[in-house]
């Protein structure tokens, strides 16, 4: 739409940053803490960047007063950041770790000092080893009461002073990656089945602890994290418009329909059971579902990048278990889903050194998106550009490429706000500089670098404002109207 003038963001906007327990903490076994599933996979060879782990991470876990220190004098009004299962509950599903519960207590009250609401994420892929040692973690429908369990206890213990949570982040990341690709825990490859059962349990993991949150705190804002990536038709042969509307269903829809109505999309359903799948489910699963998407208060949407989707003939190519993460322009592999759809490159769009495409246009797709299918209120949790960044003489890193990634993307957010969409807050990813999954250290996403490189053992870890720090203080500051 086109609108003369602008209402600009609302006054209640909350401008944040997210973070995650297992890319920033470190203290890997401080503390009580149990070994998480990551703890232990990244000492597979070959699946991380240069055998990189969060063993130290940026020592979040040590220098947290630090950190928030520096997001208060960035003004942010929101930080966003997860908890280690393995901090509260070591084993996963044993005894309550009182020192978990404290360092997280020190987060929350550090950020409610400074007048930043936390925001909290339940669970961001770090799960108890000792889950999927006793059998099997999310592949066994156990994992739902012990997931329930955790929530509980943090909602019991914390929910006095978080009022916005985050049960699931990327769902559909972690399923995909985990029993389709291999690149994440537990690293199994083209396993549907599973993927789809696997993909159940966290669904009902997350509407059941809806449930219980809801229930001891009606008031609470909550929601599931999604990461969107918005196709577009290849072009208008009408061929790529069925393809689109069946990446839709399968990759969008397949999760967000499901936080929001309480069901799977039929024509996805269909598919997969013509494929000899089917998804055991409880008696009162649905009903559950549907009770838990009643009560969601938004759409947690992390934002990175879109796909052009064209059909893929039944001999076409399928998915690649390989990602770029080297940073060398160039080296991602097209791939898809023989005879529905596949995502070559679009030629319109930048691309990352990762090979993402920069569209900032794309924010606004998912919000609008999201504002008719669901008219739900939207929380972006995760938007950001991985770059390299040089630490240069007088320790200042001047990083324009990513002020301009932002601000494009800002814009485009503003316009979904004027669009008539309900947006209540804006992460980036993320405020210091942490671990990147599978990429190391090296591609950074800050607003504050940290002094590290992939070796552990020369990392400094000291804190250093980029030009971005600055440059987002000034967005706070004047609630977007300077962009
Ligand atoms: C999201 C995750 O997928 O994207 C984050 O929620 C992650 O944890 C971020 O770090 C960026 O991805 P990457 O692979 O560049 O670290």
């Amino acid at each position: 739409m086109y609108f003369k003038e602008s209402n600009g963001f609302p006054e209640t906007f909350l401008w944040g940053s997210a973070s995650a327990a297992y890319q920033i903490e470190g203290a890997a076994s401080e503390d009580g803490k149990g070994v998480s599933n990551w703890d232990q996979f990244v000492r597979i060879p070959g699946k991380t960047f240069k055998a990189t782990t969060g063993d130290l991470a940026v020592d979040h876990y040590h220098r947290f007063k630090e950190d928030i220190a520096l997001m208060a004098e960035a003004g942010l009004k929101t930080y966003r950041f997860s908890i280690a299962w393995t901090r509260i509950i070591p084993d996963g599903n044993g005894e309550v770790n009182e020192k978990g519960l404290a360092f997280y207590d020190a987060i929350i009250d550090e950020c409610i000092q400074y007048g930043i609401e936390p925001m909290v994420t339940v669970y961001h892929w770090d799960m108890p080893q000792a889950l999927q040692d006793q059998y099997g973690g999310w592949e066994n429908r156990q994992i739902v009461k012990d997931y329930v369990r955790y929530a509980t206890t943090l909602f019991e213990h914390f929910g006095d002073r978080v009022h916005y949570w985050i049960t699931m982040n990327e769902q559909n990341v972690f399923t995909s990656l985990g029993w389709l690709t291999g690149m994440h825990p537990p690293g199994k490859v083209m396993d549907q089945k599973m993927f789809y059962q696997v993909n159940h349990h966290a669904n009902m993991a997350h509407a059941y602890s809806v449930l219980e949150l809801k229930k001891r705190y009606p008031d609470a804002h909550v929601g599931a994290s999604f990461a969107y990536t918005p196709g577009y038709a290849w072009d208008c042969k009408p061929i790529n418009a069925m393809a689109k509307a069946d990446y839709d269903d399968l990759q969008n829809y397949f999760w967000m329909d499901v936080y929001a109505y309480g069901r799977y999309p039929k024509a996805a359903i269909r598919y997969i059971e013509s494929n000899g799948i089917h998804i055991q489910m409880e008696a009162e699963d649905q009903k559950i579902m549907k009770q838990a998407a009643a009560l969601i208060d938004f759409m947690g949407v992390n934002y990175y990048q879109t796909a052009a989707i064209e059909y893929n003939p039944i001999d076409g190519v399928g998915m690649s278990t390989e990602v770029n993460t080297t940073g060398k322009k160039g080296t991602a592999k097209e791939e898809g889903i023989p005879g529905l759809y596949k995502k070559p490159s679009n030629p319109y769009l930048e691309k990352t050194d990762w090979d993402w495409t920069i569209d900032p246009m794309g924010i606004r797709m998912c919000c609008r998106d999201i504002t008719s299918r669901y008219d739900l209120p939207i929380v972006i949790s995760e938007n950001g550009l991985g770059a390299f960044d040089k630490l240069e003489e007088g320790n200042v890193i001047h990083d324009p490429y990513r002020i301009a990634f932002l601000e494009a993307h800002l814009k485009e957010l503003k316009k979904a706000i004027d669009d008539g969409c309900d947006v209540w807050a804006y992460c980036t990813w993320s405020f210091t500089d942490l671990l990147s999954w599978l990429n190391g250290y090296q591609k950074r996403y800050g607003f504050v670098y940290v002094d590290r490189e992939e070796d552990d053992t020369t990392a400094k870890l000291n804190r250093y404002k980029k030009d971005s720090f600055y440059w987002y203080q000034n967005v706070i500051k004047t609630n977007g109207k300077d962009l």
